[in-house]
């Protein structure tokens, strides 16, 4: 049976670890001759934009001596109402693994249940599992083992913010959520997290925080909804006031892509405490060192 990794939790806290070990190892000591993927293709689905994951995961491939497809799912019969179960079933019989970026948890799990070779969610309606192993990553290596310490998401309860859920629960951190009203995380998720999450403003959220995280207003998906989401997200900005409630130390996360000046402002992405580019470079390095955990 393949394994897959739909959501943070489809790995166990230990082989989470190794994972991102593996990708500071991976990133740290390169070896120009390590070629672990030869003969191996990726099958990338994409059915929303993107630059990180994409990029991240073609060029992690190159490097490593495998190759990958990218697959709009427009430019493919998905686009035209293929069920997914047969696309898994045929992707599976000719690549070794494959990654899916679509609005459906529900679909990709139908794509796991129908495949032979593991499957990745490089982003869904539910979760970015991905992203937040490139992020454990990032903080691990700011400020080591987040056990005890604590973050602050400010912003949209949704996928990015599951998988910080998650993650919560499962590195020993406390999770602060400052959401507007009617954009709260799933409360399955919450619930499960357990003491591990506090749901609260965005002061008290920032106030002694280790870490700050946010994300867009408006995902993939909602552009019809910005104007609203703009007035419903007024006073959730991070900027350098509520930066100034958290820890001197802390830093600042987001998953990118940024609107400056909406979710964040221009002075704290681009400033001292932003550590957003690491946290994009290690995209790369998380997702190949899960690759090589996946393909074992
Ligand atoms: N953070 C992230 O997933 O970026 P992309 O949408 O560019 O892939
Ligand atoms: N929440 C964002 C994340 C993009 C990487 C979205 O779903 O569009």
């Amino acid at each position: 049976m393949a394994r897959h990794f739909l959501r943070l939790t489809d790995l166990s806290p230990v082989e989470t670890r190794q994972v991102i070990e593996r990708a500071i190892a991976l990133k740290t000591q390169p070896d120009p001759a390590y070629r672990p993927f030869v003969g191996k293709t990726l099958a990338m689905i994409f059915t929303k934009n993107s630059t990180r994951t994409r990029v991240s995961f073609e060029a992690g491939m190159a490097r490593y001596g495998g190759h990958a497809l990218f697959l709009h799912s427009g430019a493919t019969q998905l686009g035209r109402d293929e069920p997914i179960s047969d696309t898994a079933q045929v992707l599976s019989r000719m690549c070794d693994i494959i990654m899916i970026r679509n609005d459906s948890q529900a679909d990709q799990q139908e794509l796991a249940a129908n495949s032979r070779v593991p499957v990745i969610n490089g982003l869904s309606d539910l979760h970015h599992p991905c992203q937040m192993l490139a992020d454990l990553q990032c903080w691990f290596e700011h400020r080591g083992d987040p056990a005890g310490k604590i973050a602050a998401w400010i912003g949209d309860g949704n996928n990015v913010c599951h998988s910080w859920i998650e993650a919560a629960a499962m590195f020993g951190f406390t999770l602060r959520i400052a959401t507007p009203k009617g954009y709260e995380p799933d409360p399955e998720l919450v619930a499960a997290a357990g003491t591990h999450i506090e749901l609260c403003t965005p002061d008290v959220a920032a106030t002694g925080a280790d870490l700050i995280v946010t994300d867009t207003w408006t995902s993939m998906g909602q552009e019809a909804e910005t104007k609203k989401r703009l007035a419903d997200f007024a006073g959730f900005q991070v900027d350098a006031a509520m930066m100034a409630r958290a820890k001197p130390d802390a830093i600042f996360m987001h998953c990118l892509p940024a609107h400056r000046g909406e979710e964040v402002s221009t002075d704290v992405i681009d400033g001292p405490q932003s550590v957003i580019y690491d946290e994009a470079e290690n995209r790369l390095w998380a997702q190949m060192a899960l690759v090589e955990f996946l393909l074992k």
